[in-house]
């Protein structure tokens, strides 16, 4: 894994959103490429007006209205095919797991008591190395009493049973897509996953499973290594740790995506964020969230680049904001769909008593 890919934030106060030049630095290659190809589309669509080039000026007409109903109609029609979700802790609030950055139940306000020298402290590698007991005390405040998905991880679940989930990218630890029936085959897990633990000695590396993790955690025990005595951390990606190689398939997988969902996630962690831009130009990108996440900046937009999502704009053609709660958007989406009642029925008979079927094991499916 390239340095590139190393788990970033935007910054320290854990505010503000979209690209910030400041990221721009950190990203891979496969970006700075695209803004190559953004700026050569910005000199081109200047030439085409010199030259009164309609088709390069007019909009696509790519959804019949920039809302729900249209992309529900996108998918109805055949066009989406190879769908995309990308989620972040917003689509786990519902099972009592609090997210980061809401500003009063968030996981980064209730850490005044750790003394940290700033909220994301807890979650640097660095900083773990050398204080390792704020993160394990956090970890047992806040552990949850229940691992059960949301009706929003079950909506996912579905997606994929219909043979439209291309893959989930989630940025969760917790492993409620697994548990959820999400095939580990559709996941890539980008911050990695609470699941297993690691002893953080390099030579070492011994691993651990999650009930001797909760174990200790529960005890108010700093874990440790039983062959090395160095600390355990949870396969959780840290800032300044590199993502699972498994994030890689975003080069295969994004060019691909005929239509993008997002899902609970406030987009300023990076190189996820960023991800929203490797779709296709004309791909629909639909966000499901509590407020807006991840917007166009507008200094980018006055020199031409897009980058980010785009609702506002006049320009925009695909970009969707559906504002509201995770369980509930995914409740009516299904309904306009058609699939309430098989989403109702996900739910209710949860993932121990459908058997899996080989649409949803990717028996069909890619990678
Ligand atoms: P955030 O807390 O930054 O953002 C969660 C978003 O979901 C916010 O916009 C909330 O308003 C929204 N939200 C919360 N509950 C919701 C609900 N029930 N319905 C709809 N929206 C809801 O969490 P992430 O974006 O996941 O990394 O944070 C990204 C990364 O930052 C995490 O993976 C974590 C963190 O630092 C590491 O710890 C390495």
């Amino acid at each position: 894994m390239s340095k590139d890919l190393n788990l970033t934030t935007k910054d320290k106060t854990t505010k503000g959103k979209g690209c910030s030049n400041d990221n721009h630095q950190r990203l891979s290659a496969g970006v700075e490429d695209k803004e190559m190809d953004n700026l050569r589309k910005w000199f081109s669509d200047k030439l085409a007006l010199g030259l009164g080039n309609k088709d390069l000026m007019e909009k696509p007409k790519v959804l019949h209205t920039l809302d729900l109903d249209g992309i529900v109609d996108y998918i109805k029609s055949g066009n989406a095919r190879n769908i995309i979700t990308m989620a972040g802790a917003g689509i786990s609030t519902s099972a009592g797991i609090p997210d980061f950055r809401s500003p009063s139940s968030g996981l980064y306000s209730k850490l005044c008591g750790f003394d940290l020298p700033y909220p994301e402290a807890i979650f640097e590698i660095e900083y773990f190395r050398k204080h390792p007991e704020p993160f394990f005390a956090m970890a047992k405040e806040l552990y949850p009493k229940t691992f059960e998905p949301t009706p929003c991880h079950y909506f996912l679940r579905l997606l994929n049973k219909k043979g439209l989930l291309l893959r989930h990218y989630t940025q969760n630890v917790d492993a409620l897509e697994r548990v959820a029936g999400i095939p580990a085959e559709k996941l890539v897990e980008a911050h990695g996953t609470l699941h297993t633990s690691r002893c953080i000695n390099p030579e070492c590396r011994e691993e651990y499973d999650r009930k001797w993790m909760t174990e200790k955690i529960l005890a108010d025990i700093v874990p440790r290594c039983e062959k090395c005595k160095s600390v355990v951390k949870p396969d959780a990606v840290f800032f300044g740790e590199p993502l699972p190689e498994r994030f890689r398939l975003v080069e295969e997988d994004f060019p691909n995506c005929d239509l993008l969902i997002i899902l609970g996630t406030s987009l300023v962690v990076q190189p996820f964020a960023s991800l929203v831009d490797r779709v296709p130009p004309r791909c629909p990108r639909l966000l499901i969230n509590h407020e807006e996440a991840g917007n166009e900046d507008p200094v980018m937009v006055v020199l031409g680049f897009s980058c980010g999502l785009q609702f506002h704009g006049a320009d925009n053609f695909r970009d969707v904001a559906w504002l509201g709660d995770c369980d509930e958007g995914c409740y009516l989406f299904a309904e306009k769909l058609g699939w309430k009642e098989e989403l109702k029925s996900l739910i209710e008979n949860g993932c121990q008593s459908e058997t899996i079927s080989a649409v949803e094991t990717g028996a069909t499916g890619s990678t």
